[in-house]
């Protein structure tokens, strides 16, 4: 551990479920696309940026829609820890929550991921499915480029269900997606150090049917992932994880 921490970082992987949301900084680093995978429909760009070797990794594409979602998420981040990555970064868009300060474009650096839509209530194994997990502390990045830290709450659909709502309001949680849970899971699993950026598309408490904001704002949420994966990549390279 002590070792690891110590490393210094000048590999990352980016995990981007959307190919829209990884689309523009894909463009912006001019990273070549890798040959597919023999086993999964996975999405590889490889390429560098100053002194760090940058990857992006998709689930992929099925029918022209990306493979959003936990189980798509948690496959593609065990298979990318095979290529020895210093750091994961999850990018993507968020639901966010305007009881908690929360508006649309807000930048978010996780610190924490519960899952929301895993009810065993049955003692350990309710804590076990929640998979309660945390970021590797970033201090400085999250004060350096002004970002905002919180809890990001992790299910499978895009609405908040009645039977969703009240847990995620019991966990506090200030951002809402469809994979930084079980991404973190499988770095956690790999070893390796995970960070999670998160733009909001949406207000989850707010009064616009989600799907319809979400859609409006992808495009924006996009081009500003592209704006600060960069400069998250100027802060992690060459420092060790310590110095986060
Ligand atoms: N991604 C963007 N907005 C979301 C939301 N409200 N819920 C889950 N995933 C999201």
């Amino acid at each position: 551990m002590a070792a690891q921490a110590a490393k210094r970082i000048n590999k990352v992987g980016f995990l981007v479920a959307m190919q829209e949301e990884a689309a523009p900084f894909i463009g912006a680093l001019k990273l070549q696309k890798r040959a597919p995978h023999a086993r999964a429909p996975i999405v590889v760009h490889e390429g560098s940026y100053k002194d760090a070797t940058v990857l992006v990794y998709s689930p992929g594409v099925v029918d022209g829609k990306s493979l959003v979602g936990t189980d798509a998420a948690f496959l593609t981040a065990f298979l990318a820890a095979e290529d020895g990555l210093d750091l994961f970064v999850n990018a993507g868009t968020c639901g966010g929550f305007a009881k908690r300060g929360g508006k649309v474009g807000d930048v978010y650096c996780c610190g924490e991921f519960k899952h929301h839509d895993r009810r065993v209530p049955i003692p350990g194994y309710d804590s076990m499915c929640v998979g309660h997990r945390r970021a590797t502390p970033a201090p400085g990045l999250v004060s350096k480029l002004g970002l905002k830290t919180g809890l990001c709450t992790t299910g499978n659909s895009l609405d908040c269900s009645p039977t969703d709502a009240p847990i995620i309001e019991e966990s506090g949680a200030v951002c809402k997606d469809m994979e930084a849970a079980s991404l973190a899971h499988a770095a956690e699993l790999s070893g390796t150090p995970f960070l999670a950026i998160k733009v909001v598309t949406d207000i989850v408490d707010g009064p616009h049917a989600t799907q319809d904001e979400f859609l409006a704002n992808l495009s924006t949420a996009s081009k500003a992932l592209q704006k600060v994966l960069p400069e998250v990549l100027d802060y992690v390279t060459g420092k060790s994880v310590a110095e986060l």
